[in-house]
């Protein structure tokens, strides 16, 4: 157990080692937006640092989640030109306190968690706006959110079939090899972004996040009836697609907000709902089978305290990690 003077260090390897699993993650992230709908979380918008060119940045991202006891901080960046050099696009720490003394319990990677919770938010959303039989998926962007996305969604729906699309086809290629493996699904790599998107029950966008957005997704694309995930904000989207939204969502409207004071998202449709009020039951989700829902999840601080804590308490139970004095 821990000294009092020691916090637990868990590198990347120790945080996976923990084996929390996709489904635990997600009633974590459900759990704490009830506790958002119900005004019980204290998360100040990012603030960010964009240190060289283009669209890097670091942000620091707290949240205390007082019914989960969670207290703590990430410190994550995201440098679009890091795969060119082989390195990865997010990268990070996260610094979990004791919400009761303030003193730090752990300082783990932060990258493991990013991408598991953010395919969790995905499926929180999903399962209050995607119709329940929904079973084909088109995954545009096949990275470390699309397979984290997919892992996400075949926990909550009965998914036999996954459109893959990737601007470099090797990767989609590669992802399509390793899911269908996983997951036990058809995976079929298809050559332009519209095949991935029409046809498909659920869409899932995880490309680059460009301040302007390169907009491909024209209006008609997306059939009745369809969800989508905006994991890499509106830059897939054309306005007009975004537009045919029946129900609009995000996770927190404040960031979305903030987000929009600092240029990003000039033209989308008005928010119906924030995931605390779908997840409290505030706002209805989707009401008829063909509605186009869409969630805009913008990545939150809270999602990622809804699980260092589980982390944490596994790894000590566990004995993973290294401990070190403070
Ligand atoms: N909203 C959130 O909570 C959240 C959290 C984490 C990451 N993100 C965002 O998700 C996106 C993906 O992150 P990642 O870690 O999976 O990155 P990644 O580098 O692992 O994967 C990105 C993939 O997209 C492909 N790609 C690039 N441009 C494309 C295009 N126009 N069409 C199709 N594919 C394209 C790349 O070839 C690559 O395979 C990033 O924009 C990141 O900022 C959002």
């Amino acid at each position: 157990m821990p000294e009092e003077s020691q916090f637990l260090y868990l590198s990347r390897d120790d945080v996976e080692a923990t084996g929390l699993s996709m489904a635990a993650i997600i009633d974590a992230l459900e759990a704490a937006f009830t506790e958002k709908g119900r005004g019980q979380v204290e998360m100040p918008p990012k603030p960010g640092i964009h240190p060289g060119h283009g669209d890097n940045f670091i942000h620091a991202m707290p949240a205390y989640i007082p019914g989960l006891q969670s207290a703590g901080i990430k410190w994550v960046s995201g440098y679009p030109g890091n795969p060119e050099k082989g390195l990865p696009y997010i990268s990070g720490l996260l610094i979990f306190n004791d919400a009761d003394t303030g003193i730090p319990l752990a300082v783990m990677d932060c990258t493991w968690i990013t991408a598991m919770r953010t395919g969790a938010a995905t499926a929180v959303a999903a399962r209050h706006l995607a119709r329940p039989d929904s079973s084909t998926v088109g995954i545009l962007g096949c990275g470390v959110q699309g397979r984290s996305n997919l892992e996400a969604l075949n926990v909550l729906f009965p998914l036999r079939r996954v459109l893959a699309y990737d601007n470099t086809p090797a990767n989609a290629r590669a992802y399509a090899d390793e899911m269908s493996e996983r997951f036990h699904v058809t995976v079929e790599v298809v050559d332009a972004p519209r095949d991935a998107v029409s046809g498909a029950d659920m869409v899932v966008t995880a490309g680059p996040i460009l301040k302007t957005p390169h907009a491909t997704i024209q209006a008609g694309w997306l059939d009745e009836g369809a969800f989508a995930s905006l994991v890499d904000f509106d830059s897939y989207w054309h306005p007009a697609a975004l537009h045919e939204a029946d129900l609009f969502c995000t996770d927190d409207t404040p960031q979305l907000r903030h987000y929009q004071t600092m240029g990003y998202f000039k033209d989308i449709p008005d928010v119906h709902a924030d995931l605390g009020e779908l997840a409290t039951g505030q706002k209805a989700g989707r009401t008829s089978p063909d509605q186009r829902t869409f969630a805009c999840n913008l990545g939150l601080a809270m999602d990622d305290m809804a699980v260092a804590p589980l982390i944490y308490r596994r790894a000590v139970s566990q004995k993973v990690g290294t401990w070190l004095p403070l």
